[in-house]
């Protein structure tokens, strides 16, 4: 191998279109992320590192490092990348950040009618050899009040994508204006009203300290009764004990959930509780935005490696 070419380091599986941004000019080599030994063993000659969320990019990472330039996620936000340590040792971190809305906010609307007209629990039951129409009634979204908890790109996407099914829109987001919501033709309420008021509750927020377990105990037991939480945003900003704990009474109707606290995870409390949709982290698992990531990072470290500015895509 030629060795005057950078090396990128491919520690998950991305799309392909990765490569073809790549070409001939870079020497792309693969690593399990999540195989420490071989990553710390890895990144010694990487110049960029490219990771997805599984690959845990933290200090140990960076201290492996010779001529690491740049790490690139090829997501929204940079949950997985320890920033500090990477700045602290001169790395630049990207990100793809509208890579995957259009499809994060999809799934929430996915989940949300999952939940709504309960689709993987009549599925199991008439592949699994019952015919039992009256086991499974729905509800409509057509004239039910919708709150969205964080306003951002993804919440507005899906709310826009609820108001065609006759909803009422309403958000709580302190850091959007509320001339910009009624735009939207969303009204934004205080937390609180919207916990108050909504029939469905949808969440798309980064997690932070201030958002981390944003919703617990004292929040749903202010719901209305019967309400249907989707989380398709990040695990840990509702408290999985205390939603399995309000459905268990009823307090909570119903619950999409495509993140977890710990991932991955093959145990929750919430596994096995009727009118319960889970899938694992697939907010972003589509053909489309993993494309789109792929071509976005990829153009990112390129800029990063010739050491030219990086703009936000
Ligand atoms: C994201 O942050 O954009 C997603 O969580 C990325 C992913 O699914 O890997």
């Amino acid at each position: 191998t030629n060795t005057s070419r950078p090396v990128v380091l491919i520690a998950e599986k991305l799309a392909p279109s990765v490569l073809d941004v790549f070409g001939d000019d870079i020497e792309v080599r693969h690593v399990d992320g999540t195989d420490r030994p071989a990553l710390l063993a890895a990144v010694a000659d990487a110049d960029a590192l490219l990771v997805r969320s599984a690959t845990k990019v933290d200090a140990e990472v960076f201290a492996a490092t010779t001529k690491l330039k740049v790490v690139a996620r090829a997501g929204v936000g940079l949950d997985n990348v320890e920033v500090p340590a990477a700045t602290a040792r001169g790395v630049m971190v990207v990100n793809a950040p509208t890579s995957n809305i259009v499809s994060a906010a999809e799934h929430a609307v996915a989940l949300l009618l999952s939940v709504a007209r309960q689709i993987p629990a009549a599925h199991a039951s008439l592949v699994g050899g019952a015919w039992k129409r009256s086991s499974f009634n729905g509800v409509e979204l057509n004239g039910k009040t919708v709150g969205v908890v964080g306003l951002g790109k993804i919440g507005q996407l899906f709310a826009a994508r609820l108001a065609a099914f006759g909803t009422q829109l309403i958000a709580y987001d302190p850091y959007v204006a509320p001339a910009r919501a009624a735009q939207l033709g969303i009204e934004l309420v205080s937390l609180e009203e919207l916990l108050e008021r909504a029939d469905a509750i949808s969440i798309h927020l980064p997690k932070t300290p201030e958002t981390k377990g944003l919703i617990g105990a004292e929040q749903l037991a202010k719901t209305k009764r019967g309400v249907i939480i989707v989380n398709a945003a990040r695990g840990g900003l509702v408290d999985e004990d205390a939603l399995a704990q309000a459905i268990k009474d009823g307090q909570v109707g119903g619950a999409g959930i495509d993140v977890f606290a710990t991932e991955p995870t093959t145990a929750s409390p919430l596994f096995g509780l009727p009118n319960v949709v889970v899938t694992p982290h697939l907010g972003a698992s589509t053909s489309e935005a993993q494309d789109r990531a792929g071509t976005d990072v990829a153009k990112s470290v390129l800029l990063a490696l010739a050491g030219d500015f990086v703009p936000d895509a």
